[in-house]
């Protein structure tokens, strides 16, 4: 491939319409796309991309009925606990952003656990958000430099786009290069807002727990194709 992205995030989108297609309950339709994400993280290896953010979690998921969130928290827990031996064996480092304080107990402990365990590993950076919201983020973000302001750390004067970019949850990746929506849907639905603002956009009808490492493939090679032009000209 001519034009590999360096950092790729992805809205995981349509694993409900999937179960509910095929008659199963919803938590089916995450079960198997956790499984796409394994696929997609293998993929992203192969292809030698550095950073792979996946939309897991959204702060406003939590309005979901408490069955489905209960489900999604304990899926989380016993995917990351299961296959963590594998990131290791990949060399694939994860992370995390959001505000995970707010995930259930056993869950942020595992969470840390497979941090801890792979942070050593300099092959793919994963990153999972995890009740994560853009403008949460961005509130965030601006209380984080406002403390810096008056702790006298920084002068306001001295506030631009690369200050601001260091306060995000994201201070230590670059901008994702491409973002991939499956389920045809044209929303960001509040996810990277500030990060997004010039990357590639690639849409697909297949739900979520269809997407393939071919269909990966068939992103990153799109991607190669596109000329970015960062608001300038040629
Ligand atoms: C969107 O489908 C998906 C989610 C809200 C959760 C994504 C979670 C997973 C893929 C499983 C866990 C992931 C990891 C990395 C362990 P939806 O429920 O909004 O689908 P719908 O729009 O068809 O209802």
């Amino acid at each position: 491939m001519k034009s590999v992205p360096r950092h790729v995030a992805i809205i995981m989108d349509g694993n409900g319409r999937w179960a509910k297609a095929r008659g199963f309950p919803r938590i089916k339709g995450h079960e198997q796309g956790a499984q796409a994400a394994r696929e997609c993280v293998e993929g992203c290896g192969e292809l030698k991309i550095e950073y792979l953010t996946l939309y897991a979690f959204s702060a406003e998921n939590w309005q979901r009925p408490k069955s489905e969130v209960f489900a999604l928290m304990r899926l989380l827990e016993k995917f990351l606990k299961e296959k963590t031996p594998e990131l290791v064996e990949k060399n694939v480092r994860l992370q995390a952003i959001g505000r995970l304080t707010d995930l259930p107990g056993t869950c942020q402990e595992q969470l840390h656990k497979t941090i801890e365990q792979t942070a050593g590993n300099n092959g793919l950076t994963l990153i999972l958000a995890l009740s994560y919201g853009g403008r949460l983020e961005i509130i965030d973000g601006i209380k984080s430099l406002l403390r810096a302001v008056e702790l006298g750390h920084i002068d306001k004067a001295m506030i631009d786009v690369e200050m601001f970019s260091k306060h995000l949850y994201t201070r230590y990746y670059p901008d994702p290069d491409l973002l991939i929506r499956t389920s045809g849907e044209m929303r960001l639905s509040n996810f990277l807002l500030w990060q997004l603002s010039y990357t590639e956009m690639y849409v697909t009808p297949k739900l979520w727990p269809d997407f393939t490492k071919k269909d990966l493939f068939a992103a990153v090679e799109e991607y190669g194709r596109r000329q970015r032009r960062y608001g300038a000209v040629e």
